[in-house]
Order: structure tokens, then sequence, then C-alpha cells
């Protein structure tokens, strides 16, 4: 069958409490619509519609790069009437897959499900039991179990209401018939709206049986409505994105201590101690070590890394062998070559670092070449900006700088030079010399230190 598949994406989620539309909100670091529209994306379709309305081009610009036709509902009045937006544009011979913006957790295997459901009859129905049906559509059957129609739980009676299979609201309908159901739905009901759950009555009084199917977890169907269901559904996702890595060859200390807001590409024997925080694309090799508290960003990291506690890492290469932290920040557009030791209190920026080079401990090195087995000493301050501009340093290899330097970018320190302790370096310093710039020491004799007054 070809498919057409609409997302309905239009509404404001009042429940948020939020500026932001509620299919931007996020989980797992990609908004809700990017969930269901991967899953989406994974069963075969001739195209995907995206219905938006609620904060404008906001929903549509945050996903450009989505291949996607977007369909603007102008008034949110209801889902019956947000599908009705895309049918112009979908041919009478499809079938249509209705999914919602606020359903992340779908799985494809779940949608390739319920569309061989659809084959016969041309209308299947997702549907799910909740110990709590509490705010969902409900399911009702007649004498042999089939289903009549739906009913919302606003206009629900009181036994109605007792009953736990849920509408998930996503369903897969002939477009034919579809097309003329949707024509003819009314707004009578409690909220006023166009109600898509109306049109199972339609179907079964013109002799149409509606399948039905479960998902294989109800998670998968749970709405998300307010902020603390989004909150419920983050660690639930967490943990199966824990679980995926451990299957992998990574060694999670602990799984309900870990975040995945992004997509990672692994090794294996990878260690991960608790509280770390994985953001956007990262690829992490072989034999790694993140220890406790670390967030890192957008980097690629080699094999026999070792990361150690509290450190933040954002769009850096992380060369093999290297070992930085604890309490070591990398800021983007870092390079760090084999074997780099980077300390603690160590601020690394927009900088590349040669092989085997050392910078241990307190120091800020910022736009900045290093060379190879370079040993920074601790206090070592790059001083990159002078109010205006940021300006170079560049290293050359095998230089040893002493603690406690400043240097005053532009500069440049030739290969094998030593600078002295405490030195402020002014001007570029040439290959194999020694450069040292601190007043000279006095001494007093029989100096008595001051003492206390008393009152
Ligand atoms: C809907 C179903 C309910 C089901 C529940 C499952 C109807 C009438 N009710 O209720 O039976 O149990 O989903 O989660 O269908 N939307 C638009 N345009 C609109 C209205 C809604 O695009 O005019 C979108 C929303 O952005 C959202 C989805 O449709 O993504 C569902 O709308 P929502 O108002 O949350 O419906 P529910 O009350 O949850
Ligand atoms: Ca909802």
């Amino acid at each position: 069958m070809s498919l057409s598949i609409v997302i309905l994406a239009a509404g404001q989620g009042i429940r948020m409490h939020s500026e932001l539309p509620k299919v931007l909100h996020r989980l797992a670091g990609k908004t809700m619509l990017e969930h269901v529209y991967n899953s989406a994306s994974l069963v075969n379709h001739r195209q995907i519609y995206v219905v938006y309305g609620y904060g404008g081009d906001r929903v549509k610009n945050a996903h450009a790069a989505l291949d996607a036709e977007w369909i603007l509902q102008k008034k949110q009045l209801g889902t019956g009437h947000a599908v009705k937006q895309a049918l112009p544009h979908i041919i009478e011979q499809d079938h249509v897959m209705i999914l919602y913006g606020d359903i992340p957790m779908i799985t494809s295997e779940t949608l390739h499900k319920l569309e061989r459901a659809a084959s016969g009859s041309g209308f299947s129905l997702l549907t799910s039991y909740f110990d709590n049906p509490t705010g969902y559509g409900r399911i009702i059957r007649n004498d042999i179990g089939d289903v009549v129609r739906i009913v919302e739980e606003k206009d629900a009676a009181g036994e109605e209401r007792s009953i736990c299979e849920i509408n998930t609201g996503i369903m897969v309908v002939a477009a034919g018939p579809l097309k003329r159901w949707i024509g003819a739905l009314k707004n009578k009901n409690t909220q006023k709206e166009y109600y898509l759950t109306d049109i199972i009555e339609m179907a079964v009084k013109e002799g149409i049986t509606v399948n039905t199917i479960n998902p294989s977890s109800a998670v998968e169907v749970r709405g998300i409505n307010d902020r603390a269901q989004l909150a419920e559904i983050e660690r639930y996702y967490q943990l199966i994105l824990a679980h995926q890595l451990m299957r992998k060859g990574v060694s999670i200390m602990d799984p309900s201590r870990f975040d995945l807001r992004g997509d990672v590409e692994i090794g294996q024997d990878i260690m991960i101690d608790i509280n770390v925080l994985l953001e956007g694309r990262l690829k992490i090799g072989n034999n790694v070590t993140i220890g406790a508290n670390c967030c890192i960003k957008e980097t690629i990291i080699g094999d026999n890394v070792e990361i150690r506690p509290n450190s933040v890492i954002e769009n850096a290469i992380i060369g093999k062998g290297c070992r930085i932290g604890p309490f070591a920040r990398i800021r983007p557009d870092t390079l760090l070559d084999d074997n780099v030791h980077i300390g603690n209190f160590v601020e690394v920026k927009k900088s590349q670092i040669g092989k085997g080079s050392k910078i241990n401990h307190l120091s800020y090195v910022g736009d900045s070449e290093v060379g190879k087995d370079v040993n920074i000493g601790a206090g070592t301050i790059t001083c990159n900006y002078d109010g205006a501009n940021k300006h170079r340093t560049i290293i050359e290899d095998d230089v040893f700088i002493g603690s406690n330097t400043q240097l005053i970018a532009p500069v440049k320190i030739g290969a094998g030079s030593t600078i002295a302790a405490g030195t402020t370096v002014v001007k570029d310093v040439e290959s194999g010399v020694l450069a040292i710039g601190r007043p000279e020491q006095k001494i007093v004799t029989n100096w008595k230190r001051p003492k206390k007054h008393k009152h």
C-alpha cells in the first residue's frame, strides 16, 4: 500500500505552561516532533506531512532539516480539523497514517504492525490499556467485542470513564473514505472541537471493521501533556539508551545516573562513571574511561583516553592516550594530539596542543598553537585578548614554560626554549634560549614582622 503519513503538531500544549510550542520541548536532546518523525521515516511512505500552527513558523524552522511537507492549520479547531488541512494533498488511492507530535516514544515496529492491520478493511487503530486512563479517549466495544465508537473523557458518562482501553489516536485509514468522513465531522461536543475520533463511529455505521492492535509496551503511546510526564518519559527513555550502549560494550556504573542527549558512535571497553552527560554527536574510541560528573558535547575521543571527574569538554578532538582532568575545561575548536595531559583547573580554548605536551595545573591556553613535548607550568596564562581583538600564541616543540608565566599575545616561543618561572613574555623568544623577566630578589636581614596591636 502507498502510505501518506500525517503528524499532528499544531496544538499549543496549554498544560506545559510554556511559551514554546509543545512539540519543541525536548526528550533526550531531540524535540518530541523529531522523535515521532524518526519513527515515521522508518515506515515505507510516499510523503510525510506535518500539520503545524501554534507558535507559527517556529516549529517549521526548528525542523528545517526534515524531509516533510509543512501544512499550516491557522486555528486549532481539533484533531479532525487538523487532519482535514492535509487531505487536499493526499491522493484517494493512498492510505493515511495519523501520528501525534506529543506521543514521542512510538516505535517503527508498532507502526509496521498497524499498517499491516489496515490491509483488510482499510482501517486500523492503535489502542492500549492504562491502569489510569484519565485524559484519554475510551474505546467503546459492542457485545461481540468490536469497536463501535470512541468517547472523549470530557464527554464520557460515568461508567464509560471506568473503561481502561484507551485511544492512542494513532491510526491507518484509506484516504478515500477518510476524506468523506472528515468532511462530515461536527463539533457538537464539550470542547466544541472537530474530533478525529468521531470517524470511528462513521466507519462502523458503514459496516467497516476497525481492526485494533496494541503496542508491545504501553509507554510507547503515552501522550505528553505536562512537564511531569515529560520528565517521567525522559528517565524511561534514558534507561533504554543506557541499555543499548551497555549491550555494545560500554560499562555504565549507574544507568539511572547517565544521560545521552544526542547520538554516540562508540568502540568497546568504555567505562562511564556516575552523572555523565553526553550531548550532540560524539565519537568515542576503544578503552576510554569517563569519570564522574563529566559533560561532553560534540567531541571525538580517540582510543585509551582517560577523562577524570568533573571535566567539561565541548566541540573538541581528543587524540589517543590523552589524560584530561579532574576539573578540566576544554572549549570549542580545541585539538589535542596523542598523549596530551591536561590537568586540574586548566582551560583550553581554540588551540592545538601537540603530541605528548602537558599542561597539568591551573592554566589558561587560548588561541594557541602548541608544539610537541611542551611542558607548560602551573599558572601559565596566554593573554590573548587586548580588550578589542584576540591574538595568537605560538609555542614550538620542546619548549619548557615555567610556572606563573604570562604570554602576551601575539607572541612566538621558538623550539627548545625555556621560559623562567614568573616571566611576563612581551616579545618573541628565539629557539634554544632562556627568557627570564622577573625582578631580582632582595634580602632584608633582621626583618621584624609587625606585631598585633593590643586594645
Ligand atoms: C487526543 C484524542 C484522544 C486520545 C489522545 C491520545 C481526539 C479528539 N482525542 O486527545 O482520544 O486518547 O489524543 O493522546 O482526537 N492538534 C492539532 N490541531 C488541533 C488539535 C490538536 O494539530 O486543532 C494536535 C496536537 O498538537 C497534539 C495532537 O493533535 O499533538 C493531540 O491533540 P491534544 O489536544 O493533545 O488531544 P488529546 O486531548 O490528548
Ligand atoms: Ca495529547
